[in-house]
């Protein structure tokens, strides 16, 4: 039996990541790895956006799906982020994953996924986050709690019996990435950066650059 050290198991990383290409299937090994050690959400993301005001916004939303056109997240399009959106598609994404020490900085612009997508997407949710979805004015005043449970009740029976639509103000936005950056913690705060960037979303290959930690 050939055992692997650990000192040939980082050299092995280390050259994996140095010889990494192509940013998406970076990406893909590195989620993989989030999905394996990370303790809750490794989908989680944070979505940085910036409408006409100028004012930055930042919160947290969830991956759906992602491949070399872009990544995918699901929100209300009357919601603060969608209206900032339509303002300014430029979008920033951000992953920290706290079990790898690992985060990925992702820049691009923010595209409607297709009907056919989002139904697809929508079905697979339950039920009751079918109706959540119908039953929330995202980022609305709210006057209290009371408000929305009674629209929770209004569409709970109005779908008791049939298939949940998806309500037409609800969908996905994939951002198209023009810039990916990979960060890996390194000891004495001698970490690794490696950035992947292209001027336009139609270009295939990705200019690579490092930058000092
Ligand atoms: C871990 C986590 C995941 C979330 N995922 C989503 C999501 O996928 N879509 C969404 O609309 N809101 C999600 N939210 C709620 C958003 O962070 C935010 O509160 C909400 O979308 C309203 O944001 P806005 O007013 O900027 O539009 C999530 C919150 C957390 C903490």
């Amino acid at each position: 039996m050939t055992s692997v050290s650990p000192a040939s198991q980082q050299a092995g990383r280390d050259a994996e990541f140095d010889a990494a290409g192509d940013p998406i299937g970076l990406f893909g090994r590195w989620f993989d790895d989030a999905k394996a050690n990370e303790a809750e959400l490794p989908e989680a993301m944070a979505l940085a956006t910036c409408g006409s005001d100028d004012m930055p916004d930042v919160r947290m939303v969830l991956l759906k799906s992602f491949d070399e056109r872009g990544f995918v997240f699901y929100t209300n399009l009357g919601s603060q982020k969608a209206v900032e959106l339509d303002q300014n598609n430029r979008a920033a994404l951000c992953f920290h994953w706290k079990s790898l020490t690992r985060q990925v900085r992702i820049q691009g612009r923010a595209e409607a996924v297709s009907e056919d997508e989002a139904d697809v997407y929508f079905a697979t949710r339950s039920k009751q986050s079918q109706i959540g979805a119908w039953a929330s004015k995202q980022s609305l005043p709210l006057q209290g709690r009371f408000d929305l449970e009674a629209q929770v009740a209004k569409y709970t029976a109005k779908y008791a019996l049939k298939k949940v639509d998806r309500p037409p103000f609800w969908s996905g936005y994939r951002v198209a990435p023009l810039r990916i950056e990979f960060w890996r913690q390194r000891s004495f705060r001698l970490h690794d950066r490696r950035v992947f960037l292209r001027d336009n979303i139609s270009q295939p290959d990705w200019k690579i650059e490092r930058l000092y930690p």
